[in-house]
């Protein structure tokens, strides 16, 4: 009979309450629109003005709208890599450059047209791509 009632050890100091700390939450959410479409946009149709970013970018606008002639030299654009054909472009200047892609441009091979025909774009996308195929043709 020697059983011992339940030690009820009265002593319950709540030893793993849950943290209060819950404060910083890293599920902010991020502002700059990390554009994962491969968009194959011939016709990029309006509202995507805003969603892509400033400059960044000039990888996927080069690919998405300017590629259709520089990729392929089409109608005497030039290939980004041609060194040959960018070198005088180049030494005009960037702001020339700029200048050419965003306004449009009648060479001596060809027609530039503004923003590669994609006018919605926003400037800082096209001054992305040209620096783009410049980097790629130094
Ligand atoms: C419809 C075809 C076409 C598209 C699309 C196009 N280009 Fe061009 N681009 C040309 C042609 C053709 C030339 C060369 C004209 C010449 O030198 O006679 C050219 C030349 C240029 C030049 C050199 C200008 C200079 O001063 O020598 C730049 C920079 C340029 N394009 C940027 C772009 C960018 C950026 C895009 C995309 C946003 C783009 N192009 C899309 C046809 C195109």
């Amino acid at each position: 009979m020697a059983t011992a009632p339940a030690t009820t050890d009265s002593s319950t100091t709540t030893a793993a309450a849950p943290a209060t700390g819950s404060t910083t939450d890293p599920s902010s959410s991020s502002t700059v629109a990390s554009s994962s479409g491969s968009s194959s946009g011939m016709d990029s149709s309006a509202n995507n003005t805003a969603a892509m970013g400033a400059g960044g970018n000039g990888q996927t606008i080069y690919s998405s709208t300017c590629a259709l002639c520089h990729a392929a030299g089409v109608t005497g654009a030039p290939k980004p890599g041609d060194k040959a054909d960018w070198g005088p472009r180049i030494a005009q200047g960037k702001d020339t450059l700029y200048k050419h892609a965003l306004a449009g441009f009648q060479g001596k091979k060809g027609m530039m047209p503004p923003k590669g025909g994609n006018t919605s774009l926003p400037d800082a996308d096209v001054k992305a791509a040209v620096d783009f195929m410049v980097d790629q043709s130094k």
